[in-house]
């Protein structure tokens, strides 16, 4: 009786030390930096790279993927770093609808990687995913003809199980696409009133190194207790127009934010990942899942500061997952300070795109993509397997379920989407235009619609995948080919050994 009773109260204040011990982790989990950080460095603001049109009538950009050594703190060592023509992040890429671009990729780094073009519509073999591996000291060129409406889309590596590290180290940067034909009159002068805003959450380590432990409890893989903007620390920018066009990009692992400013103020949504909205939209908030863009026009009155924060991630998870994976967090992202006198900018125009909707009645086939753990559909990514065959020229719907706890996101190659609805209801504004990543909250199911318009090829596939870097990596991606009707697939390049 005596040890059963004393065994009994052993046990009883294990568990007790137990739940104490885990309101501690849960409570220390909660990251915040609102009203902490200082805005004391100006915003970087990444180069931007025309590049070279040759007498062939070819728009030549040069990128040189490097390693290096970039100061973030004032105080204490710099951190080792990669990037794009510099040691971090990489330049900004203007490409012009209609023109064929070339990109000459330059692998420096000590280990084979990609670049791929997030967002872009092109044949999958310049696509930069994972069969695109372009060797340590080796060299790519891929080559296309954008053709697609003017968009913020991005660039980054996309190795198979090393993407997270690659992007984590600082291998990113935005492309801009233009259309000379279609341009809205928006803010469009580079880095002063159409300015980059790279948000990308870091740890510092004692060193001043990048932290790269996961999170306790976290299974997103890494996500950081600070926030660089352009891979500036601290960040303000010095508004010197009565309206700033701010083009913001998730380039962070694992982080979802919720974008506002600290006074309440509205902005004008005009763009999300795919381009243009078709008319500008009111709002106080912005959500933004790893991956995604949108533009937003911000006004500021001379003398004005506004703190662009994060008021938080995605949520709609169980409590344990919105904690530990970052959804309560709070983070001061960047500083507008407008000018004492400011030029005066162009008032919104009403409308700003033509937007087709694609008709859900003429979807060729309906296929359903599950999320769970870190796989799709029960399965883990294989390099050499073809989930997917779509036939060219044709529509399809995608029922995309998260049938998880937590939060993932789902994103698409070669294709913009549109959501026919998200858990049954209507998309909100910022999830009603071209889209090519959209978050999806525990539980939900979202209807894509995506229309397959060109450019086959049976052996060479284009992938699908959750964004969160670490699921991706884990194994949470397929692949899909698009072929010609009556087709299947072949078999994906073998050159790579994962
Ligand atoms: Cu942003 Cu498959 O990539
Ligand atoms: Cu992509
Ligand atoms: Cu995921």
């Amino acid at each position: 009786m005596r040890i059963l009773a004393w065994t009994a109260l052993a046990l009883l204040v294990l568990a007790a030390a137990g739940a104490a011990l885990f309101v501690v982790f849960y409570r220390q989990a909660k990251v915040s930096t609102v009203g902490d950080v200082e805005f004391v460095n100006e915003l970087r603001i990444p180069a931007i790279d025309r590049g070279a049109r040759g007498d062939d009538g070819v728009v030549r950009y040069d990128l040189e993927v490097q390693a290096g050594e970039t100061q973030f703190l004032a105080d204490g060592p710099a951190t080792a770093t990669w990037g794009v023509n510099g040691s971090f992040l990489g330049p900004t890429l203007r490409l012009r609808r209609g023109d064929t671009v070339e990109m000459n990729v330059a692998n420096e780094l000590p280990e084979a990687t990609t670049l791929h073009w997030h967002g872009m519509h092109l044949p999958a073999a310049m696509d930069g995913g994972p069969h695109q591996m372009v060797e340590a000291g080796g060299s790519w060129r891929p080559t296309w003809i954008v053709d697609q409406p003017a968009a913020t889309l991005w660039y980054h590596p996309h190795p198979h199980g090393e993407t997270a590290e690659h992007v984590q180290r600082g291998v990113a940067g935005m492309i801009i696409v233009e259309d000379p034909e279609a341009e809205a009159e928006l803010p469009a002068e580079y880095g002063v009133d159409d300015v980059p805003v790279i948000i990308q959450d870091r740890s510092f380590d004692g060193d001043n190194q990048f932290a790269t432990d996961d999170k306790f409890l976290s299974n997103v893989g890494i996500l950081g207790d600070e926030v660089l903007v352009n891979g500036t620390h601290s960040p303000y920018f010095e508004a010197t127009t009565e309206r700033v066009r701010l083009r913001l990009l998730n380039g962070s692992n694992a982080r979802f934010y919720d974008l506002g400013f600290d006074d309440g103020r509205t902005f004008a949504l005009i763009g999300t990942d795919g381009g243009l909205l078709a008319e500008p939209v009111e709002l106080d908030r912005i959500p933004l899942s790893p991956g995604e863009r949108a533009e937003i026009v911000v006004d500021v009155a001379p003398g004005d500061r506004a703190v662009l924060r994060s008021f938080g991630g995605l949520g709609g998870g169980s409590f344990f997952n919105d904690r530990f994976n970052g959804h309560d967090d709070r983070f001061d992202v960047l500083e507008l300070r407008a000018a004492g006198e400011l030029e005066p900018s162009p008032e919104l125009p009403d409308t700003l795109a033509e937007i087709e909707r694609l008709d859900p009645r003429s979807a060729a086939t309906v296929r359903e993509f599950r999320l769970s753990g870190t796989n799709i559909n029960g399965r883990d990514m294989d390099m050499r397997r073809i989930d997917e065959v779509v036939t060219v020229d044709t529509t399809e719907i995608w029922e995309v379920r998260n049938a998880d706890g937590q939060a993932h996101n789902f994103h698409v190659h070669d294709v913009q989407f549109q959501i026919i609805d998200v858990a049954g209801d209507a998309p909100p504004p910022e999830a009603a235009g071209w889209k090519d990543t959209v978050a999806i909250r525990a539980g939900d199911t979202v209807r894509l619609i995506m229309r397959f318009a060109d450019y086959s090829d049976p052996d060479v596939p284009y992938m699908f995948h959750c964004h969160i870097l670490r699921h991706e990596d884990r194994g949470m991606m397929g692949q899909f080919v698009v072929v010609e009707p009556g087709d299947v697939a072949g078999s994906p390049p073998d050159d790579h050994d994962n």
